[in-house]
């Protein structure tokens, strides 16, 4: 059989990750089914997956097998769609096209993009807990086994994947809140029309977007079982990502093709926003890009190469491609 290109390897996991995300979204039923329907909407379609992609390459680069990591990639990807459901209402970017459709606020109303957000959020925490039943679910079976050997392993077994998720689930928690996306957020939109300074700008790229992105790569080894070391190594590689996710995001602002990205272009201009390009021009901003990739790469491979992690080219191609990604 002939080896799938980096193409098509992608569209094939990114096809996977969706049937698994899928899964998690809320039922639309009951007197208030607008909201579901709202949040569905806003999930649906459109989005490349980058963070739960990432969470299951990670997952798996480290040893992780098993669906544990299934309910927080779900999660990751709630979270994320809840902030630019926000991001775009008219009190923040004020942006009408978002994934190839109305946006969540001029499809649904004001209000209904408010609440469709708060309630992914919500949602978000909801699903990922759904991981502790999974663990729970294994033991009843385990538990039915007479052998008391066996029955104390699978105690320790239990209490190791406890300790996991409740390390996922602190680390999704802190990334998104006032230590990560939204504390970027924040001082993102207080510096509407105003400038900012090129470590201002570090530090909300640090935080609106790297936070997310760290996590993602972070959860996949905490429940793959990795240590500390490792998974600070990820975090490491989850800076670099993300950093050069979000210039190449205010790049494709510019130079973008609005109906390839699925948002609309000139949003920065727009808002009066510092960017990468405006502080550094074009051409230094897609050098940075290029820069910030490289060192995650570099890190991912020290990593193999030390016998930490194994089977990593598609995780390595995968953000050697962000550099040339068009939307
Ligand atoms: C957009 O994220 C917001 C940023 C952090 C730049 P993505 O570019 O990952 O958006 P989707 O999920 O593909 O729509
Ligand atoms: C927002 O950055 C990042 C988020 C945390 C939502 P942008 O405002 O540049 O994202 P886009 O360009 O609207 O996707
Ligand atoms: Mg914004
Ligand atoms: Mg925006
Ligand atoms: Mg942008």
């Amino acid at each position: 059989m002939k080896a799938m290109t980096f193409k098509e390897e992608l569209a094939s996991k990114t096809k996977e990750v969706e049937k698994i995300i899928e899964q998690f979204y809320p039922e639309e039923r009951g007197e208030h089914k607008l909201v579901m329907e709202a949040m569905n909407y806003s999930l649906r379609v459109g989005g490349k997956r980058l963070r739960p992609l990432i969470m299951l390459e990670t997952y798996k680069v480290c040893g992780g097998n098993g669906n544990l990591i299934q309910p927080f990639m779900a999660a990751m990807e709630m979270i994320h769609t809840y902030s630019l459901v926000h991001d775009d209402l008219p009190a923040m970017d004020g942006d009408e096209y978002r994934r190839g459709m109305q946006s969540t606020w001029k499809k649904y109303g004001e209000g209904m993009g408010v609440l469709a957000g708060d309630a992914l959020l919500n949602y978000a925490y909801e699903t990922s807990m759904q991981s502790l039943i999974m663990v729970s679910d294994t033991y009843n079976k385990t538990s039915s086994e007479s052998d008391p050997e066996y029955y104390v392993k699978a105690l320790e077994k239990v209490h190791i994947a406890y300790q996991n998720i409740y390390m996922a689930q602190s680390v999704l928690m802190h990334k998104a809140g006032i230590s990560g996306m939204i504390g970027g957020q924040v001082v993102d939109v207080l510096h509407d029309g105003k400038p900012m300074t090129a470590a201002q700008l570090d530090f909300v790229f640090q935080l609106k977007t790297c936070a997310l992105i760290e996590a993602s790569f972070m959860i996949g080894a905490i429940l793959a079982g990795a240590d500390p070391i490792l998974i600070d190594s990820f975090e490491t590689i989850g800076r670099n990502v993300g950093m050069a996710f979000q210039i190449q995001d205010d790049i494709l602002d510019v130079i973008g093709d609005a109906k390839e990205l699925g948002k609309p272009i000139g949003s920065d201009e727009k808002n009066e926003k510092t960017t990468y390009v405006k502080l550094y021009g074009l051409e230094n901003a897609k050098a940075k890009v290029e820069e910030y990739s490289n060192a995650a790469i570099s890190e991912l491979e020290e990593l193999k190469n030390s016998g930490s992690v194994f089977g990593t080219l598609f995780l390595e191609q995968l953000i050697e491609s962000l550099i040339k990604r068009t939307k």
